[in-house]
């Protein structure tokens, strides 16, 4: 749809923004030395460990261990993505957002999706009247009554009446909006009619509150019984869940999510009390539903209809929970008894015992052994290689992280396999620094101390830059670890117009080094404002020396066991002469 977002105007932002404003007028701060502190927005606590740096742009709570800079601050507080926090960030700069392309295109495009968003609202709204106003509109009202939906719940739910005509819609706007809208169906030989006819209309809200499809009911027997919007600019299936929004509305940090199948069941629940219900839309249960949802929630209920095609529906929905579910987010199944949905349960039983049944259900975990294990004989050892054979390939979806390590440990307990080292590694990104090894200093060797000081040094400063170009440094002779970053930082610095330690962090986003880099933003080094040039000039010509030495013994070592080519020598000759 429209275009990227420059990163020069990112870099920008990050520099144009102070963080310290930005996060004061969420969090109000106090200052105390050179940082400002309060209580983290992230968990919990009394006492203050929620620390921001001026200088580097940056937040890190001691506590909990978040960091990051304007832009992840604003993607954590209100669950933004990554497009949408830039669009807020600039929102508070007062500055628009640009686009990559051509301006008068991007322009256009902007103007179209505007004004799709709002026929899709006229439309919501149209159906709305129909259904409160038109004496067709009564038979509509019936039905919700007779299903005992009440007033409100219409209300809030936005529900509406498509009269039972042809071309309603069709007469009351402009044709080429309503076909790039989906509300309308283009017959060959230019014959066109309303998509929506006869029933209930259920307007779909992305999590802004924004309409950007429609599902219909009939409120008789004939079929289909439900349609809906088809694919759009605005309307995407596989990634939008129906409710999200009236959800958040009550419930912005909801502690569980629970999807269900069919918009009826959602209002019902929520007429009941339960306002943290969403359907996936008619189709099955995405990889990106769940993202989606995780972002706001850390844990997915998955509810099931107790018949042949739920259960079905139930185990189909493990391939995309498993490859979405990291640390701290977790799953539950929840099926419902035979003959029975969300909506007739509750109506039957409550809103006291659907909710035990909500907070007693399945864990993933339990469901996924009972699943894999049923008609295997375990006691026998073919049948234990078959449920390892039929468990690897899930458990090699789960992101690294203590969750996969447990189910793991379950399957080599269940199986009696206590060697299962065969599962494929998830992903091994080859940190030149892994996190915990950037802190733990006493695992590293001398020249990799220098290396990581002068490199967080850089990162925290990067005004520095300058002492590393005075330093003439070669970094030939600088075989050592982690060096390869310090080396990177350099040239991300020298390639930008504005910088500083945001920018820099902003710029390691989703690579292998955004770990290393924010463990050694916020990697306190001890050394005061007044010292930090002379500190890293130091830093630089022991890491120097250091590579010099390390050069001089590995060139001793090869000269005695094979000797050195004429580069070779040359090369050490000149080391031990620069000397
Ligand atoms: P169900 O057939 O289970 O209906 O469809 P329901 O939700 O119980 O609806 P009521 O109670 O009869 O009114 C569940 C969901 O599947 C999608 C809809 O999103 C529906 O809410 N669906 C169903 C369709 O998209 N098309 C259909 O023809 C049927
Ligand atoms: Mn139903």
């Amino acid at each position: 749809m429209s275009g990227r977002i420059p990163r020069d105007f990112i870099d920008d932002l990050l520099v144009r923004v102070d963080i310290v404003d930005l996060i004061d007028s969420h969090t109000p701060l106090k200052k105390t030395g050179a940082n400002f502190v309060a209580c983290c927005p992230f968990h919990s606590e009394k006492t203050p460990s929620f620390s921001v740096n001026r200088n580097k742009q940056f937040f890190h709570c001691f506590g909990c261990g978040v960091s990051g800079n304007s832009i992840s601050f604003l993607m954590m507080l209100n669950n933004l993505d990554f497009v949408e926090a830039i669009e807020d960030l600039a929102a508070f700069a007062g500055i628009e957002v640009p686009r990559e392309e051509n301006t008068h295109q991007t322009s256009d495009k902007k103007e179209d999706l505007n004004s799709l968003y709002q026929l899709m609202d006229q439309a919501a709204e149209f159906y709305v009247q129909q259904l409160r106003t038109s004496d067709e509109g009564k038979k509509a009202v019936e039905y919700l009554k007779a299903r005992c939906i009440n007033g409100d719940c219409a209300n809030e739910f936005l529900l509406g009446y498509a009269p039972n005509e042809w071309k309603a819609l069709a007469n009351a706007f402009d044709h080429s909006a309503l076909i790039k809208a989906g509300l309308i169906v283009n017959k060959e030989e230019g014959k066109i009619y309303d998509r929506f006819r006869n029933r209930i209309i259920f307007p779909i809200r992305d999590k802004r509150g924004r309409v950007i499809g429609f599902g219909g009911r009939v409120i008789d027997d004939s079929l289909p019984k439900y349609l809906n919007s088809p694919e759009t600019l605005l309307f995407h299936k596989g990634n939008e869940v129906y409710g999200l929004y009236e959800l958040l509305k009550k419930n912005p940090k909801p502690p569980q999510i629970l999807i269900v199948e069919g918009y009826i069941d959602v209002i019902s629940l929520s007429q009941f009390g339960i306002n943290y219900a969403v359907a996936a839309l008619g189709t099955a249960i995405s990889q990106a539903h769940l993202n989606l949802l995780f972002r706001f929630s850390p844990e997915i209920v998955l509810c099931f209809d107790g018949d042949k095609a739920g259960r079905a529906a139930a185990w189909k929905a493990m391939e995309p929970v498993f490859l979405s579910l990291k640390d701290n987010c977790s799953c539950r199944i929840m099926m419902l008894p035979q003959d029975q949905d969300p909506d007739s349960l509750i109506r039957k039983e409550g809103l006291t015992n659907f909710t035990l049944r909500v907070k007693t259900t399945q864990a993933l975990s339990d469901y996924f052994f009972e699943q894999i294990s049923e008609n295997l004989n375990l006691s026998e050892m073919e049948g234990r290689a078959q449920l390892v054979g039929k468990a690897k390939p899930y458990l090699e979806k789960l992101p690294d992280g203590v969750f996969r390590e447990m189910m793991l440990a379950r399957l080599k307990k269940t199986s009696g396999i206590s060697t299962l080292n065969t599962l494929t590694p998830h992903q091994t990104p080859q940190n030149s620094y892994p996190e915990k090894k950037a802190i733990k200093s006493s695992t590293l060797s001398a020249p990799a101390k220098s290396a990581r000081t002068a490199t967080a040094l850089l990162l925290q400063n990067p005004r520095l830059i300058h002492n590393i170009n005075k330093a003439a440094l070669n970094w030939d002779h600088l075989d050592i670890r982690g060096i390869d970053l310090l080396k990177d930082i350099q040239q991300v610095i020298l390639s930008k117009n504005n910088i500083n330690t945001a920018v820099l962090i902003e710029h390691y986003r989703n690579t292998v080094h955004e770990k290393a880099v924010k463990a050694l933003a916020s990697l306190n080094l001890y050394v005061s404002e007044n010292n930090i040039d002379m500190v890293f000039a130091d830093t630089l010509k022991s890491l120097l020396k250091q590579g010099e030495y390390a050069t001089i013994a590995k060139l001793e070592t090869k000269a005695q066991n094979q000797g050195l080519d004429v580069h070779e020598q040359q090369l050490l000759i000149k080391i031990l002469t620069d000397k």
